[in-house]
């Protein structure tokens, strides 16, 4: 018995790994785990899109040689060197012996500074470039910071098949290789997640890659990233397409995302009495408790929230480390969430309502309000954190006219 290629468009195969397991992915949380999608192309120079992340070079290896000798594969074509499409690099350039690895210009740096000498010469492409495999043509478009230095797409121009590595895909281990197998809503919500928490940050880069691919006439018949389902009903991928529009325009909604920790209960009903404030305003709460939301959860939620309302305990002088954890990952990923309040509850010193000002004040968020509290809220507390979320949701109101 052995693992199968499958097949996905004449002489293309699906060669990659399907990883069930993982749920840590560099602090990601992929709950519903992911796949390293590698592929094949049978043509004069037999070809492999990118390969997988260390670990699962047999499993690889193993698909490709359902179809032919790993031995026999000429050229790979590194689309991106993050580790989990390059870590296995090494190894099949080990077993299959190829003439070529093509990267772009910064993927090659990018590749040797992460591997050394990988046993074959690795040659730089630039955008636009062409290779041809014999009957079949692959073009180079190069794609910098989408989301890193090296990152570039390459296209089977005759197939009108992309290959996007990142882009338009998704942490999705499944049995089905093709997205018309898969629910729409399951697909939406995970590239949702996928984009927060990847791609944010680079926003301006991919609505000018969005324009440039429109302008360049290209069309496609399938788009195949490397995590998730290729791409094959093109209807559902123009959908996709308005959806990397709208996130990349970052278009906010009426909605506030309530993120706090608690030790003793006392900030956790704090937030409760804002959220339902900012439900009586008339705008949509998320309440996130960091005792079972992870950072990149919370990401997802903040990918169209106009307003977030940070709540912490004070702990030895500073504010909680799980506020600290997650404000940190949302101000690298730059949200740009316009409105943002503090509140809290402390024992004595109460250091950690101002810290989290601070923190939302440098993610560039307009600090319209606090509630804090010694110990355990009170009527009036209470009563002055129902406010705090209605103030909230005339803020968002405001910004966001219906
Ligand atoms: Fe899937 Fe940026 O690596």
């Amino acid at each position: 018995m052995t693992l199968h290629a499958i097949p996905i468009a004449p002489k293309v195969y699906w060669v990659g790994a399907v990883d069930w397991g993982v749920r840590n992915f560099h602090g990601y949380t992929t709950h519903r785990g992911t796949t390293y999608n590698a592929y094949l192309i049978l043509d004069k120079k037999i070809t492999l899109i990118d390969t997988v992340k260390k670990g699962f070079e047999h499993e690889l290896l193993e698909r490709i040689a359902s179809v032919i000798d790993p031995q026999k594969i000429d050229y790979i074509i590194s689309n991106h060197s993050e580790p989990d499409h390059s870590a296995g690099l090494p190894e099949v350039v080990r077993v299959a012996r190829p003439e070529k690895v093509f990267a772009s210009v910064m993927g090659q740096k990018t590749l040797a500074r992460h591997f050394g000498d990988i046993g074959c010469p690795v040659t730089a492409v630039k955008d636009g470039e062409t290779l041809s495999l014999g009957d079949r043509t692959v073009a180079f478009i190069e794609t910098r910071m989408l989301h890193w230095p090296d990152s570039m797409f390459s296209y089977l121009v005759e197939e009108q098949l992309l290959f996007s590595q990142d882009a338009f895909g998704m942490h999705l281990a499944s049995a089905e290789r093709f997205d018309d197998e898969l629910p729409w809503d399951l697909l939406e919500r995970l590239s949702s997640d996928y984009y927060a928490n990847i791609i944010t940050l680079y926003s301006p880069q991919v609505a000018k890659l969005l324009e440039r691919v429109a302008a360049s006439g290209l069309s496609f018949k399938m788009v195949a990233p490397d995590h998730g389902p290729v791409w094959r009903d093109m209807t559902r991928f123009g959908r996709m397409v308005e959806n990397y529009k709208k996130w990349s325009s970052r278009k906010l909604i009426r909605k506030a995302v309530v993120l706090y920790d608690t030790m003793w209960h006392s900030t956790e009903e704090m937030a409760r009495y804002i959220a339902d404030g900012i439900v009586a305003g008339g705008v949509r709460a998320e309440v996130m408790p960091l005792g079972s939301s992870t950072r990149s959860d919370v990401a997802s939620m903040m990918i169209d929230a106009a307003a977030i309302v940070a709540g912490t305990p004070t702990l030895n002088n500073n504010l909680y480390p799980s506020l600290a954890d997650a404000l940190t990952y949302l101000r690298g990923l730059k949200f740009g969430t316009p409105i943002g309040a503090a509140f809290g509850s402390h024992g004595w010193s109460g250091e950690g309502v101002p810290q989290l000002k601070e923190y939302l004040a440098s993610m560039g968020c307009e600090v319209i309000g606090e509630v804090k509290t010694q110990y355990v809220p009170d009527a009036v507390t209470l009563t002055a954190c129902r406010e705090l979320g209605i103030k909230v949701a005339e803020r968002v109101k405001q910004l966001i006219p219906e």
